[in-house]
């Protein structure tokens, strides 16, 4: 398909539609609690999209763990004191604005809806007719461009519950809206006890929870996400130099999982955007089928967080070096306050990228009658890595030796898929549907020659192998 057509706005509900419609087919994503009537903004990942989900978090933490001596991984609980969002600002300040059309009574967020200039003349639909009203804000209802609204509201996106059987003000706790504050909390833990010396990050993935007024494009926001988040603590002299190498390391890292490199983009925060305590901030921005939008955050935060919860807390958060002089006692040893550097991530809206960037649709061509859905998945990415297809599932033969072959890829933790319905044809469609980049099939010919058929996703080429060179070469591919 041709990549153009497919990412410009107009075609942005064709290309999402498939993408949910394959999602729902192939088992990726299903809306939750379905033969409910679903629950609006909330997604459960199916045995492909988990799998899916898995894969991208693994290389997450692969690249920021295991590959790293200066990051170490923790997972924090969920339900945090109430203190620690107190001081984070969460309580106080996590809102957005909200407002409720007078007309249509669609509830929205002012700083997303369409903007006009305040004052002027804007048409609107009212009862049946067009008519004209002056715009007493700087935007109109994103549903029906009406500018009757009600008052700006500030609506607090945490979600509130009780720890333990009272409700009472007490009692009140939250669902994390993000991984961060965990690492900042147990900032002096993880260094104390793992001799951590700076520069060093402590990083996290896991579920967060906001109350969004707008939850929209699928699983691109919704109100139960995944993230993947790193807080890497430096000199503050160092914090610039650290900015730039994250976040150059951080868009390096989708185009090395294969998304294509013209759809990215880093995009520097401007003053106004930035918050108040940040010093600079670069989002990485994907062209979604609607537009560009933020795929994660990489910010400096200077020591904002652990100043914060060293006045809350009661309890100090510096950092000692003892190689330092401290220049107000002339002393060796210096105490001090990190900076930060956050590269802040979504995964649940990683996953939708990689499925977005490796959707593709192909004509039928010459030598072949149909065309096909692929999804062209880095094989790192891919749920399933190798399917393992006897050609003829009545030849007794040919299953057995199917199963010894996918024995020997579990040996090795190798994902692969057991099919032998329908027709070969027909199985290898499934497969490119699912983003399988190996299909091995086992025919007569493997009676005699001990040769399988490896068949690639992408070109569908084929090639003659041994069976015994048949996890190597898979295996060799996934390292790619
Ligand atoms: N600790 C900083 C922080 O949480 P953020 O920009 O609010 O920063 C980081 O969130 C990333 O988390 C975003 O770039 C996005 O990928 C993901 N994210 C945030 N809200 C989300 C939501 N409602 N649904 C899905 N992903 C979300």
């Amino acid at each position: 398909m041709d990549e153009k057509k497919k990412k410009t706005g107009t075609d942005e509900l064709p290309l999402m539609q498939k993408i949910a419609a394959l999602c729902k087919r192939r088992g990726f994503v299903f809306q939750s609690s379905e033969i409910y009537g679903g629950l609006k903004s909330c997604y459960d990942y199916g045995p492909l999209g988990a799998e899916l989900k898995r894969n991208v978090m693994a290389e997450w933490w692969r690249s920021m763990v295991y590959e790293r001596d200066d990051v170490v991984g923790i997972d924090a609980s969920i339900i945090m004191s109430p203190k620690v969002w107190q001081a984070s600002g969460h309580v106080s300040g996590f809102s957005d604005p909200l407002v409720d059309c007078k007309l249509c009574k669609a509830r929205f967020r002012a700083d997303h809806a369409p903007v006009v200039e305040k004052g002027a003349t804007v048409e609107y639909r009212k009862e049946g007719k067009t008519i004209k009203g002056v715009a007493e804000r700087s935007y109109v209802c994103p549903e029906c461009g009406s500018p009757e609204l009600s008052e700006e509201r500030q609506f607090n996106l945490m979600f509130k519950t009780n720890l333990g059987p009272v409700e009472s003000p007490d009692s009140v706790v939250y669902l994390r809206p993000e991984t961060a504050q965990a690492m900042f909390v147990n900032f002096l833990n993880v260094q104390q006890t793992y001799r951590l010396k700076l520069p060093f990050g402590i990083a996290q993935q896991g579920k967060s929870f906001r109350n969004e007024i707008t939850v929209e494009h699928f699983i691109f926001r919704s109100c139960e996400f995944e993230q993947m988040e790193m807080e890497f603590f430096c000199e503050p002299e160092e914090s610039d130099k650290w900015l730039e190498y994250w976040k150059q390391e951080r868009f390096d890292w989708y185009v090395r999982l294969g998304a294509k490199p013209e759809n990215l983009r880093l995009r520097t925060h401007e003053k106004d955007e930035l918050a108040h305590y940040a010093k600079g901030c670069y989002d990485v921005e994907y062209q979604y089928p609607w537009g560009w939008g933020e795929l994660e955050g990489i910010a400096a935060r200077g020591n904002y967080d652990l100043t914060k919860h060293q006045e809350h807390s009661g309890k100090k958060l510096t950092y000692f070096d003892p190689n330092k002089v401290d220049p107000a006692t002339g002393k060796q040893g210096m105490h001090i306050l990190p900076y930060v550097i956050e590269p802040a991530a979504g995964a649940t809206r990683t996953v939708l990228m990689f499925l977005l960037d490796a959707y593709d649709e192909e004509a039928p061509s010459e030598g072949r009658a149909e065309g096909r859905v692929v999804l062209r998945l880095h094989p790192r990415l891919a749920p399933i890595k190798v399917a393992v297809l006897p050609l003829v599932k009545k030849d007794e033969w040919l299953v057995d030796k199917s199963r010894a072959i996918i024995k020997e890829f579990r040996r090795n933790s190798i994902n692969a898929f057991y099919d032998e319905k329908d027709a070969i044809g027909r199985r290898y469609a499934r497969q490119d549907e699912a983003g399988t980049p190996f299909c091995i099939t086992v025919d007569g010919e493997t009676k005699d020659t001990d040769t399988v058929t490896l068949r690639y996703r992408d070109d569908m080429r084929q090639e003659r192998i041994k069976v015994q060179e048949a996890v190597d070469i898979v295996r060799d591919k996934l390292r790619d």
